[in-house]
């Protein structure tokens, strides 16, 4: 009797050890000897790379990292840079879950720590008008839109780190820096909505913390249905922006539905309707949308084990 129990709790410290190994490897950055492209350790499930080379006859076999997730071999996937790069910022961390919460409410301190609220107009009187993603220690993404406006000039401050824009009383920690530089999306041509990004470039370094770290990009299709909004824009009801910021949950829309939604958008702003190919649709069935004041915010998504993506 005493044998048999020792037994099965040997068997049980095995499988808890193993688990935890597998949790530290899997989002770690591995090397493809093969294709000799830089890599990150995942579940083989979520590897369209690896689960190619085991359909092909005769299958060959992706590249361990040595761990199991369950039955799932962690593999070596080869990674657009961008996400290599964000591996940097973002250590693998222990899974932690929170509950999800829904709904235009407030956000949480530190929950979406990539915002960034840009500002216009002068120091003494900065004013507050388009969102954007910290997506490297200098760089922020947004929309071209919000680079130069009619009416407040050019962007010219970026504040992250905070919460509520008016007060220094809530739990943030913010940090502001003036616009060095933008770069707007070469194809872009006001008042047309496609290519409707750019990047701003800080006058100096974030400095991260649990209040600005960058996020990660989303780099290919297909996206998670859940995700979620955020920005300072207006609130439906005050009909003023919000200067505490505010979260959304919205859902993926297809392609098909998205087009006819916006059938009927001014000729000069989609002359060729929505293209799949370059843009993502997201919505809510009670039209729960972003507002003025939220353009260049990231649509985003929490990924169960590290990170928010644009
Ligand atoms: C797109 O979404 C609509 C509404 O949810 C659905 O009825 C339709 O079948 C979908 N079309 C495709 C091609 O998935």
């Amino acid at each position: 009797m005493m044998t048999k129990n020792m037994f099965s709790l040997f068997i049980l410290m095995i499988f808890v050890n193993s688990n935890v190994l597998a949790l530290e490897i899997e989002g770690r950055r591995c090397f493809v000897q093969k294709t000799r492209q830089a890599g990150i350790c995942m579940n083989v499930d979520n590897c369209d790379y690896a689960k190619d080379l085991l359909k092909q006859k005769p299958w060959k076999r992706p590249q361990h990292c040595g761990e199991f997730i369950g039955i799932y071999p962690l593999v070596c996937c080869p990674r657009p840079r961008s996400e290599i790069v964000c591996q940097t910022f973002h250590p693998p961390k222990e899974p932690c879950i929170k509950p999800e919460i829904s709904g235009g409410e407030k956000s949480l301190s530190k929950e979406f720590p990539h915002m960034a609220a840009l500002g216009y107009g002068e120091k003494s009187s900065i004013m507050w008008f388009c969102g954007g993603s910290l997506i490297s220690e200098k760089y922020i993404l947004t929309a071209a839109h919000c680079i130069k406006t009619k009416n407040y000039g050019m962007v010219r401050w970026v504040r992250l780190g905070d919460l509520d824009l008016a007060t220094d009383k809530d739990d943030a920690q913010p940090q502001e820096f003036r616009v060095m530089q933008t770069h707007l999306h070469p194809k872009y041509k006001a008042p047309s909505h496609y290519h409707d990004i750019a990047l701003v470039r800080l006058d100096r370094s974030a400095r991260f913390s649990d209040y600005v770290q960058p996020a990660c990009l989303h780099t290919e299709r297909p996206v998670p249905r859940d995700m979620s909004v955020t920005g300072w824009g207006k609130a439906e009801i005050a009909g003023s922006p919000s200067s505490h910021l505010l979260k959304a949950d919205i859902y993926y829309v297809n392609h098909t539905t998205c087009a006819a939604a916006h059938a009927s958008v001014k000729q000069t702003r989609l002359p060729n309707g929505i293209l799949n190919d370059i843009q993502l649709c997201a919505g809510h069935p009670e039209g729960r949308d972003t507002c003025p004041g939220d353009s260049g915010g990231p649509l985003q998504y929490k990924i169960y084990k590290f990170l928010w993506y644009f």
